[in-house]
C-alpha cells in the first residue's frame, strides 16, 4: 500500500464535529484527518482538494451552520523539547529555559509540566483550553500575564509554498486577544512548533488580580510559590468560568472593549459602578459588566444562554443550536450599543 492510500484510509468522512468543540455543538464536515507528523500534514494537503479547516481543541470556536464542506485537520503534533543553548548571550542564561512544545500539545497540561519543573512565567495561565498552537494565534492571557509575555518565535507551515517559516515575538504583531494570524496572514500558515522562555530562578509572580491576593490570604501563603499560584488561578476559573465538559461554551465571547478615557468619565457620572482599567490609551470595559447590566446574566432561551457566574460567557446546555447563539450575541452587542454606546466585538471565532 503507498503512503497516500494509508493516509487516504485515516480520513473520516461525514464526520461529526460534537466531540471536537467546547461549545459542544452539533455540525458535520465533509472530512476529517488527525495529523501527528508534518509531513503527513504536507502529504494531506497535497492531495485534499477541499477547503481546508486547522483544529486545535476547538475552544474558540463556534460552529454557525450544520455542515461544512471542508477538510478539517485536527493538530496532534506532539512533542516538547529542551532547547539547550538558546540563551548563550543572555547574561541571565542560567535563569532561563527555551522550551519548544509541538502546536498539538494541550495547553493546561504543559502548564501543569512546566510548574512541576518549576519553570515558571505562565502559572497565571492554567486551566485555559486548548492547545499550544492556538495560544498565540489570539495571545492567550489572564490574571495579569498574556502569552506574548514568554513567547520567543513559533514555527508555521506556509500553506502555500509547504516551507517551515519562523516568526518571532515581534512578527506575530501580538495585541489583546490578536495577532497577526488572525489578521493579515488568516489562513495561511499551520502552527507547528512554539518556542517559550520560561524562568527557572528568581520568578517574577503577578498577583495584582484581587482574587489570587484573597485566596493567598485565606491560605496563609505569606511566600507563594509558581505552584500556589497555579493552584489559586485553577480555584477562581472553577468558581467563575463553567466546565466545558459539563456546559458547553467558550470562554469570553467578546473582547473588553477599549474606549476613551473621556468617555469613560461621562459614563461613570451615568452609571457610577461601571468597571474598567486604565490603558496606555484609553480605559479597558469590563465587557461582563456591561452585558449584566443589559439584564443578560443567568438569562435561558432554551438551550442556550448567558452563564450565571460570568455574563461574557454565552453557554450550550445540551443541544443548542451555532446560529442561535450567534443571534443571541448579536442581540446582546444591540442592547449594549443602545444602553452604553459601545460596540462589543466576539473574541470567539464564528465559522
Ligand atoms: N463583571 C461583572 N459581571 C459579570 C462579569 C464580570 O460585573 O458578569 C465585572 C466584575 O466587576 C469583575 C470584572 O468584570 O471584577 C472583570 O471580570 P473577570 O475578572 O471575570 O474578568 P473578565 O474581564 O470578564 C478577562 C478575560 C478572561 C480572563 C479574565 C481574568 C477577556 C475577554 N476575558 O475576563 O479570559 O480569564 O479576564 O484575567 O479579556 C477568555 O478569554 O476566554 C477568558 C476567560
Amino acid at each position: 500500500m503507498n503512503i497516500s492510500l494509508k493516509l487516504k484510509s485515516r480520513i473520516k468522512y461525514r464526520f461529526s464535529l460534537k466531540k471536537y468543540n467546547t461549545f459542544g455543538i452539533e455540525a458535520q464536515c465533509a472530512a476529517f484527518i488527525n495529523i501527528k507528523s508534518i509531513d503527513d500534514l504536507i502529504k494531506v494537503l497535497k492531495i485534499n482538494k477541499l477547503p481546508i479547516q486547522i483544529m486545535g481543541g476547538g475552544s474558540n470556536i463556534l460552529f454557525t451552520r450544520e455542515h461544512y464542506d471542508r477538510l478539517f485537520i485536527k493538530n496532534e503534533l506532539k512533542g516538547i523539547q529542551i532547547v539547550g543553548d538558546a540563551f548563550h548571550d543572555d547574561k541571565a542564561s542560567n535563569e532561563y529555559i527555551e522550551v519548544g512544545i509541538g502546536s498539538g500539545e494541550n495547553w493546561h497540561q504543559f502548564v501543569e509540566f512546566a510548574v512541576k519543573n518549576n519553570w515558571g512565567g505562565i502559572e497565571n495561565l492554567s486551566l485555559i483550553p486548548g492547545t499550544m498552537g492556538a495560544s498565540p494565534i489570539q495571545n492567550i492571557g489572564a490574571y495579569g500575564v498574556e502569552l506574548k509575555d514568554v513567547f520567543i518565535k513559533l514555527e508555521a507551515l506556509n500553506l502555500n509554498t509547504f516551507e517551515i517559516e519562523t516568526f518571532t515575538n515581534a512578527q506575530c504583531q501580538f495585541g489583546y486577544r490578536d495577532s497577526i494570524f488572525k489578521t493579515a496572514l488568516k489562513g495561511q500558515y499551520f502552527i507547528t512548533k512554539v518556542f517559550l522562555k520560561l524562568r527557572t530562578a528568581n520568578h517574577v509572580l503577578h498577583m495584582d488580580y484581587g482574587d489570587i491576593q484573597k485566596i493567598l490570604k485565606e491560605k496563609n501563603i505569606e511566600k507563594p510559590t509558581i505552584q500556589d499560584i497555579s493552584t489559586a488561578v485553577i480555584q477562581i476559573r472553577q468558581s467563575k468560568l463553567p466546565d466545558p465538559s459539563v456546559i458547553g461554551n467558550a470562554g469570553s465571547f467578546f473582547k473588553n472593549p477599549e474606549i476613551p478615557a473621556a468617555l469613560f468619565q461621562q459614563l461613570k457620572e451615568q452609571f457610577p459602578n461601571i468597571v474598567g482599567y486604565p490603558t496606555s490609551t484609553g480605559v479597558k470595559v469590563a465587557a461582563g459588566w456591561l452585558i449584566e447590566h443589559c439584564g443578560w446574566k443567568g438569562k435561558r432561551l432554551g438551550d442556550i444562554g448567558v452563564h450565571e457566574r460570568q455574563a461574557l460567557v454565552l453557554v450550550n446546555y445540551g443541544n443548542g443550536h451555532g446560529a442561535d447563539i450567534q443571534q443571541l450575541a448579536e442581540d446582546i452587542q444591540a442592547s449594549v450599543r443602545e444602553r452604553f454606546g459601545i460596540g462589543l466585538v466576539a473574541e470567539v471565532n464564528m465559522l
